[in-house]
């Protein structure tokens, strides 16, 4: 190794170093039960229990936090993907949602997860978080469960 990339090298690690002493805050905010998805009537047992094993990381209040989110640059991912998770869904905040809003978001992620962007890349660090096409149509299907009230009322 040359005398640069050594220099280059010592560089990489310091500012990793440094970066470690900025910790982003990583709590869990509480939740009413009864707010959640799983509390809520109708909603499948198997469909939940998908949401929990490949989205609640980001999109519920109960995140797990594997070891290598405390780990500056990841760390600083995760929180980021984590905050704009939950704002764009929570569903450990289900009951704030109106009917027409939940079925929108079963719709979208019916979508998302067909499409592959959910959970996307996040699977390949978290290999359980994958879907298979069973899981897939679990989703989907819970999408079209949600549509039969609405259909029902505008006929
Ligand atoms: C690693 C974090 C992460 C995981 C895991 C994850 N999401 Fe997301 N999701 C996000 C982020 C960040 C956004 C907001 C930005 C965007 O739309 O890309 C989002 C947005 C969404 C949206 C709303 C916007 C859109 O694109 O339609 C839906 C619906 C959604 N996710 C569903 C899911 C479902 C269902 C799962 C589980 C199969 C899942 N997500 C897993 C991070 C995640």
């Amino acid at each position: 190794m040359s005398k640069r990339s050594l220099q280059i090298a010592a560089g990489v690690v310091w500012v990793l170093v440094v970066a470690q002493l900025i910790r982003p805050d990583r709590t869990n905010p509480t939740t009413d039960i009864s707010h959640t998805i799983q509390a809520h009537a109708g909603v499948k047992r198997e469909f939940v229990a998908i949401l929990d094993r490949s989205c609640g990381d980001c999109h519920s209040n109960a995140t797990v936090w594997p070891w290598y989110t405390h780990v500056a640059p990841f760390s600083w991912l995760m929180t980021y993907a984590v905050s704009e998770g939950r704002k764009a869904v929570n569903f450990s905040e289900w009951a704030r949602y109106s009917p027409q809003q939940q079925r929108k978001v079963l719709a979208d992620s019916c979508q998302d997860v067909t499409s592959g962007k959910m959970p996307g890349l996040y699977s390949v660090l978290q290999p359980e978080t994958k879907l298979s096409p069973r899981d897939i149509d679990t989703i989907c299907a819970a999408g079209r469960q949600a549509e039969v009230p609405a259909a029902r009322i505008s006929q």
